[in-house]
């Protein structure tokens, strides 16, 4: 049977991808790719490949040797990062999904990629952002997820190369750290909320942006790379979404579990990101097409966050992370918006 590679496989998504498409198809059938050193690994044996995607002769040795059908090209830089390394942001986001594409037609490979929302821009409508509708976005990252979405059409009109993408939402999820983007702030308020019961958050409080569970996450792209060809009417990426909600909003549902948590507010470069990024997004032609729908709502995320990460068999991707027992009953809620600048 052929087998399926992830790059980007320590990543966020990656990481509970992986567990999923290892529990489906068995751990052999899955190879871990990623620029991390096999040393650092350190789970051996699995199957895992350091794989630097801008590299197409190596991609190629890869797909070769394990007979590769499926790749989930999950490697790539994300938005605030982006903007401290344009160029490598361009080179790994752009190179690396055309050598994908590229081997993708020559083996007849079926690929799922990753959109993003940053594909928009402050003049694209903020509520209900369609399916198709201006895209101008203002980072590098956004650009090139623009342009690779209309790489991805290229390949799947012009040479036949079975590509599938979603426009994913910031995503929360506890088995790996989220690796520079806007949205980051959803999951860090939660190991820092554990570690020190504050946080200081980049954005203001009133931020509002299309989010989602990382279970949520792992079942769209199933389901998406499940369903039959014939529905698949969208090869530049679908709109995805699941909630919405501010950084308030989910500060106060935090302080149900903690609370004497409080937030501080220091807005930085990432502000003017989000607020140029949609609010909710209208994903009614995944809905239709392939029957897209969610799972979880803020206070189920919440909730299932705190029980992974204070579980105290719980094991975090890294360590950093000390496990303490949420405190005891509130005498009232806090609601703290203090402003830093
Ligand atoms: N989560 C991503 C980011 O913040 C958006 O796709 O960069």
């Amino acid at each position: 049977m052929k087998k399926i590679l992830v790059t980007g496989a320590r990543g966020q998504v990656g990481s509970d991808l992986v567990i999923a498409l290892r529990q489906r198809s068995g751990v052999n059938q899955v190879i871990e790719t990623g620029r991390r050193k096999i040393s650092d690994i350190g789970e051996q044996p699995i199957p895992y490949q350091v794989l630097d995607v801008t590299d197409n002769k190596r991609l190629e040795e890869v797909i070769e040797h394990y007979q590769v059908g499926t790749i989930y090209h999950l490697a790539g830089i994300l938005s605030a990062q982006g903007e401290s390394h344009p160029d490598d942001c361009w080179k790994v986001n752009l190179e690396g999904l055309r050598n994908v594409l590229e081997a993708a037609k020559s083996y007849q490979i079926k690929v799922f990629w990753p959109s993003s929302i940053a594909v928009f821009g402050a003049n694209t409508p903020k509520i209900k952002t369609p399916q198709t509708t201006i895209k101008e976005p203002s980072t590098i990252y956004g650009i090139t997820k623009a342009t690779g979405e209309l790489l991805c059409q290229y390949y799947a009109h012009r040479f036949g190369v079975d590509v599938r993408s979603l426009r994913l939402p910031g995503i929360i999820s506890y088995n790996a750290p989220p690796g520079g983007g806007t949205t980051d702030f959803a999951v860090e308020i939660f190991t820092e909320a554990i570690k020190n019961n504050s946080y200081v958050c980049f954005l203001r409080p009133e931020t509002r942006l299309p989010m989602m569970y990382m279970p949520d996450t792992i079942k769209a792209i199933l389901k998406l790379m499940e369903a039959d060809p014939a529905l698949i009417s969208v090869r530049s990426s679908y709109n995805l979404a699941a909630i919405s909600f501010s950084v308030a909003e989910l500060v106060a549902e935090i302080q149900k579990h903690l609370p004497n948590f409080t937030c501080y507010y220091q807005p930085d470069f990432r502000q003017a990101i989000a607020d140029s990024w949609p609010t909710v997004i209208d994903d009614t032609k995944a809905r239709n097409d392939w029957g897209w729908q969610p799972s979880y709502d803020l206070p189920a995320i919440v909730a299932d966050m705190f029980a992974h990460l204070l579980d105290p068999q719980f094991k975090s991707f890294d360590d950093k992370y000390p496990k303490v027992l949420a405190q005891s009953a509130p005498t009232k809620m806090m609601y703290s918006t203090t402003h830093f600048c």
